[in-house]
């Protein structure tokens, strides 16, 4: 390309962003927008983000308050940093603030007319979260699948047990993510994904975090809506690969079901969503299965395995407090036993800790951005008509409003305290709130609590020699979902 040729595309470029600046602001109703930083012409705030957004923006939001207003490329985004207007997001205004922006990666292989997680409120999602809540997450179908996953823990402790003898390092991510995984698929189609120490968890593992990777990353085509045709980072191209691997499995799993079917009933949901599938007038195409599938497995794996990572450090960072959840547990489940599901209301502190670790280190800092369908008005300023909304719980777990010592790992606080985080109490909403409040939530609270008692009931854990467990690296990584920088790894001892 010549110079010529170069120049006339870099001024049409700017000029239709400028064009599509001047529409974007016409159509908005008159109201003053929230406050924020100066935006750039054309680039707006990028470069305030940073590597690690949820904390760039909890320190503007200290500048210019709980209901911030910025641009990121020619993206309107309206940041929320305080429980007050959370519940307004969330619960006043869910009706009109419940849509999605959809990144354009999530657009590979259509994934977003078939999702749950990336569909407006209308129909098809309503159907979908139905389905989900009746097939899958109900008490009765979470009690009637519970065998499955005791096998899954066993596989755990077995794991553990085994490390102890050799002498080995236990990564409590990987362990804690291949239990994710054959929990899920335990709970959803009755198969075992992935086996310890094996290849087929590393792959497994790398097409997830793939996922993660390539919809959570920032992507410059959905700042600059022109670059969305050019795909500049390649990641709509990568998560397609992603994608077709996954897809792949699905397939192969819902053959061998639709064959086995005549002569083996099996009562998990893979059998509910088919038994729609096979329907004179289905409610459910096999596509709708896949990408339902998908998103269960890609949302459910990656925040349970955080979670417990995030639990685990504060605990070997915090040797009282891991005492303390060890000695609940022996107390109640006793030290031969395994933890049962019915166990985890009995255990006060655990709940306590795992609390506090959502407080503080929350899988999902921003939420999943919501998009706003209209104009509204909160708190005397303007959501502008097709904003992004970002909910900062990462902010408002450390607002020293809401916390005493919001930066120190304290689960007593929520012994006297009868905050929950089921979304009703705004100042812990981890898994959000309102219409789009995670529907995996149900499923999620035993699988977290489950693991903890199965690592921490019967073992004592020990970091490598010569590390000091108060100056243990807890760096996070911004994604889709805030991961810890280095994996934990430490010695189990058998008890
Ligand atoms: C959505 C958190 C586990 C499935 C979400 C959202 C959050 C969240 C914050 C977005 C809410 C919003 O948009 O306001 C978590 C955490 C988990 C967890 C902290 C574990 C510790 C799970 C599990 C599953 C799951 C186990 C499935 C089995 C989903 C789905 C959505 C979602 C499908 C999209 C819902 C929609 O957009 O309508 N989750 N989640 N999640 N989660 Fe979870």
């Amino acid at each position: 390309m010549d110079f010529l040729t170069f120049f006339i595309l870099l001024l049409s470029f700017i000029w239709i962003c400028i064009l599509f600046q001047t529409l974007n602001s016409k159509h908005r109703k008159s109201g003053k927008l929230p406050p924020g930083p100066y935006p750039i012409p054309i680039i707006g705030n990028i470069l305030e983000l940073g590597q690690k957004p949820h904390l760039s923006l909890a320190k503007l939001s200290k500048t210019y308050g709980p209901l911030m207003y910025l641009k990121i490329g020619y993206l309107e985004t309206i940041v929320v940093s305080s429980p007050e207007i959370a519940k307004d997001v969330l619960q006043k205004y869910d009706h009109v603030l419940s849509s999605r922006s959809v990144p354009s990666a999530a657009m590979a292989e259509e994934h977003h007319k078939h999702s749950m997680v990336w569909l407006p409120v209308e129909n098809q999602w309503r159907k979908l979260r139905r389905i989900c809540r009746e097939q899958m997450f109900t008490l009765q179908r979470l009690d009637a699948s519970w065998d499955l996953r005791r096998e899954k823990l066993q596989k755990l402790f077995e794991y553990v047990s085994q490390c102890c003898v050799n002498g080995q390092a236990v990564n409590i991510g990987e362990a804690a993510f291949i239990t994710s995984l054959n929990l899920m698929s335990a709970t959803l189609f009755s198969v075992e994904f992935s086996e310890f120490n094996s290849d087929s968890s590393q792959e497994f593992k790398d097409v997830f975090w793939g996922v993660m990777k390539c919809v959570g990353s920032p992507n410059f085509a959905d700042y600059f809506p022109l670059l969305k045709y050019f795909d500049p980072q390649g990641l709509l191209r990568q998560t397609k690969f992603y994608f077709g691997k996954l897809f792949a499995i699905f397939d192969g799993i819902i053959d061998q079901r639709l064959k086995s079917r005549g002569t083996q009933m099996k009562d998990d949901l893979l059998e509910a969503l088919l038994d729609l599938n096979q329907k004179p007038d289905p409610e459910l195409s096999r596509d709708d299965i896949k990408h339902l599938l998908l998103d269960l497995f890609v949302a459910g794996t990656d925040t349970t395995t955080g979670t417990v990572e995030w639990t685990m450090s504060e605990l070997l960072r915090n040797p009282n407090k891991l005492l303390k959840t060890r000695n609940e547990l022996q107390d109640v489940i006793g030290v031969n036993g395994l933890i049962q599901e019915s166990d985890i209301s009995r255990l006060p502190y655990l709940q306590a800790v795992v609390k506090e670790t959502f407080r503080f280190h929350p899988i999902a800092p921003l939420l999943v951005p919501h998009k706003a369908n209209t104009d509204i008005e909160i708190n005397g300023y303007v959501v502008p008509k097709n904003a992004q909304i970002l909910v900062n719980i990462w902010a408002s777990g450390r607002d020293s409003n809401t916390w005493s010592s919001p930066d120190s790992f304290m689960p007593e606080r929520f012994l006297d305290r009868k905050t929950d985080f089921r979304g009703q109490d705004f100042e812990l909403i981890p898994f959000g709130a309102g219409r789009r409040i995670c529907p995996g939530l149900p499923l999620a609270d035993r699988m977290v609590h489950l693991m903890l008692a199965t690592l921490i009931c019967k073992f004592e854990w020990k970091l490598e020699e010569g590390l000091n467990p108060e100056e243990m690296d807890m760096s996070e990584k911004f994604g889709l979902t805030l991961q810890k920088v280095i994996p934990l790894k430490a010695f189990p001892i058998k008890l």
